[in-house]
């Protein structure tokens, strides 16, 4: 994720991209730039890693004189480190023609082949589009021989719609070439764009919050889209560069609700996001299984799969919960797993059987405990894998194999679109390993691969619960105790939904695989407290339904999380019933409604959701 920003007007360009930037840092921030067309076309540029603040220091230092066609980025790496020739805008080789985009372009590589003769500067996938839209201007050049300056607009516009027939991924991306300064192009393709109209100037951007304080008045550019943008008027065409008629509307919100997508806080946003972060962190990796594909992106063979004894996942918080899942699927395909919470793991390390692949997994990539047992790992010799979704996190420049989630940057301290990520990485690695060592075979791979890839359609027929699981966390509002009960896959889940809703309400909650509660927690049952169930089908249902009426004997007040078949056998006070999945993927289902649950209670008691006390997003201390 990352946030693009366009301007094209009589105003202070340079100012106007900054100030958008700095609403769209909470896409990305570990660098950013801005590049306009300047005086007699020369071509403004200036680039800085880290944040906006640097940013406009620069740009102060050396301001652009004059307004013209302008872009802005904020980066969220994904591929390429933070640094300043990774950060966008992006140019040719030329210099003079800019882009930035927020997305992956899955073809980067096959492009970059198809260019010889190019000089790339940067490690990203964006600066293909660049040199593929100078590739595409040179032969428009040489077909119209010496081109007239009306014929300049044209010609860009042309060359602009030719390179995105060739882009496979998601982008949203806008472009502008000194030599035409009075138009700037852009275009979206699963990618948010969104153009905003102004008198005598006109605006893109990923979202609204980067000009609302300039107009109200936008249109929302479609998946296939792309809109020609002058400072008098913008037009829309489809990608076969035929003209379409959109209507714009006028936005009620304001700039900090802009931000948030129209929600009222981030973790709701972020809960909102999940399926894209599952999307995104499996788009391209899952087919073949086996091995291939984790070699290409990872250097991971399918003969060092095959070569490793076992797994030992290290983490903490919300990612080993992940961790916790991930043992199950791998202990399912027969792998031996372990997992233990990152401060808990030194002595472990120097009693790992030999060829254990240590999977340490953090959203940051900086979690001081999580580093601190990878070096353990590694000091006893072992290989470690990271699942991280930092690009350039310590976490992956001292891992040996890197596997990044694609969920873009997590604002709420609550990990929930992360942990998501973290899953779908989980499962990606778990298929690979599986069908690396045989115990997947063709058609069984290709089922998993098949219902790995429906689990984002299934996450939003999940979230579309929402306001039946508002109105049960509701019901518990004065609540002060919690039990969260599961087994198997899904007793990680049942330890997340307690620690959501420890973070975010500040309440006593206890996650239980659910076959312990009869030696002890059974005891704390009270009349009338709150205990939520995760039942969904499978070879553990029967025995949850028992643990169910167990606890309903002693007064709770059972919520049970279920599917319309084990409905049939689970006998709670109240449901929340999810689309049924295979089993193995549930885990990817479950959690949402005990997010949402924790959220819901955390808005009636009022607490600050988005920045709980005592807690802090990355923990760089042990
Ligand atoms: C902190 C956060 C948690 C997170 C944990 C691990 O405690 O508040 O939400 O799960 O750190 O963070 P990491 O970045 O390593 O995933």
């Amino acid at each position: 994720m990352c946030g693009i920003t366009g301007y094209i007007g009589e105003n202070k360009t340079t100012d106007i991209l900054i100030d958008g930037l700095r609403r769209l840092e909470y896409r990305g921030y570990d660098s950013c730039g801005i590049a306009a067309v300047g005086p007699k076309s020369s071509l403004y540029l200036k680039r800085v890693t880290g944040r906006v603040d640097a940013l406009d220091k620069l740009v102060a230092e050396e301001p652009l004189k004059g307004a013209g066609a302008g872009i802005g980025h904020t980066r969220w790496a994904t591929h390429g480190a933070p640094s300043e020739d990774n950060a966008h805008p992006h140019t040719d080789c030329s210099g003079r023609l800019v882009v930035v985009h927020n997305g992956i372009i899955e073809n980067y590589l096959e492009l970059k082949e198809k260019l010889p003769g190019h000089k790339f500067k940067s490690e990203t996938d964006t600066e293909v589009i660049a040199h593929l839209l100078e590739q595409h201007l040179k032969g428009l050049h040489v077909q119209e021989k010496a081109v007239r300056s009306d014929m300049l607009e044209p010609v860009f516009f042309e060359a602009f719609r030719r390179t995105l027939a060739e882009l496979k991924g998601s982008f949203a991306i806008s472009a502008v070439w000194a030599n035409c300064p009075g138009m700037l192009l852009a275009a979206r393709m699963h990618s948010p764009l969104v153009v905003g109209l102004g008198r005598n100037e006109n605006f893109i951007a990923s979202d609204v919050s980067a000009f609302l304080k300039y107009t109200k008045k936008v249109v929302f550019l479609n998946d296939g889209e792309m809109a020609a943008v002058r400072k008098d008027g913008v037009d829309y065409y489809n990608f076969h560069g035929r003209k379409t008629a959109k209507d714009p509307v006028t936005i009620q919100w304001d700039s900090t609700m802009a931000e948030k997508g129209g929600y009222r806080h981030f973790m709701l946003k972020e809960i909102h996001e999940q399926a894209e972060a599952v999307e995104n962190t499996l788009r391209g990796r899952l087919l073949p299984l086996g091995g291939d594909i984790l070699k290409a992106e990872m250097g991971l063979s399918a003969e060092a799969i095959k070569g490793f004894t076992g797994l030992q996942f290290i983490a903490c918080g919300t990612a080993f919960h992940a961790c916790l899942v991930g043992r199950g699927l791998f202990e399912n395909f027969g792998v031996p797993a372990y997992a233990d919470v990152a401060s808990e793991f030194a002595d472990r390390a120097k009693l790992m059987p030999k060829g254990t692949l240590v999977v340490a997994i953090s959203q940051s990539g900086e979690t001081a405990d999580t580093l601190f047992a990878m070096r353990e790992a590694k000091t006893a010799g072992a290989k470690v894998l990271c699942i991280t979704n930092t690009v350039g996190s310590t976490l992956t420049r001292e891992s040996d194999y890197v596997l990044y989630t694609h969920c873009g940057p997590e604002i709420g301290v609550a990990s929930t679109k992360a942990f998501l990520g973290q899953l779908a990485a989980i499962y990606l690695l778990a298929g690979h390993f599986a069908a690396a060592r045989g115990r997947l075979g063709t058609a069984d791979a290709r089922r998993y691969a098949e219902d790995l890839l429906r689990v984002p359609r299934l996450i939003e027929e999940t979230l579309a619960k929402e306001k039946e699981i508002a109105r049960v966390a509701e019901s518990f509002a004065a609540s002060e105790h919690f039990l969260f009960i599961s087994r198997h896959l899904n007793y990680p889940i049942a330890l997340e939904g307690a620690l959501k809703i420890k973070e975010i309400s500040y309440v006593h909650a206890e996650g239980y695989a659910a076959g312990e509660m009869k030696h002890g927690p059974i005891a704390i049952i009270y009349k009338g407290m709150p205990l939520l169930a995760v039942a969904t089908s499978g070879r553990t249902l029967e025995l949850m339904a028992g643990n169910v009426e167990e606890a309903k004997a002693r007064g709770a007040d059972v919520v049970a999380i279920v599917d319309a078949e084990s409905r049939k056998t689970v006998k709670a006070s109240r449901y929340i019933t999810l689309p049924s999945a295979p089993e193995l993927f549930t885990p990817m289902l479950t959690v949402l409604p005990l997010q949402l649950f924790a959220y819901y209670v955390a808005l009636a008691k009022k607490c600050d959701i988005d920045k709980p006390r005592n807690l802090a997003k990355s923990v760089t201390v042990r």
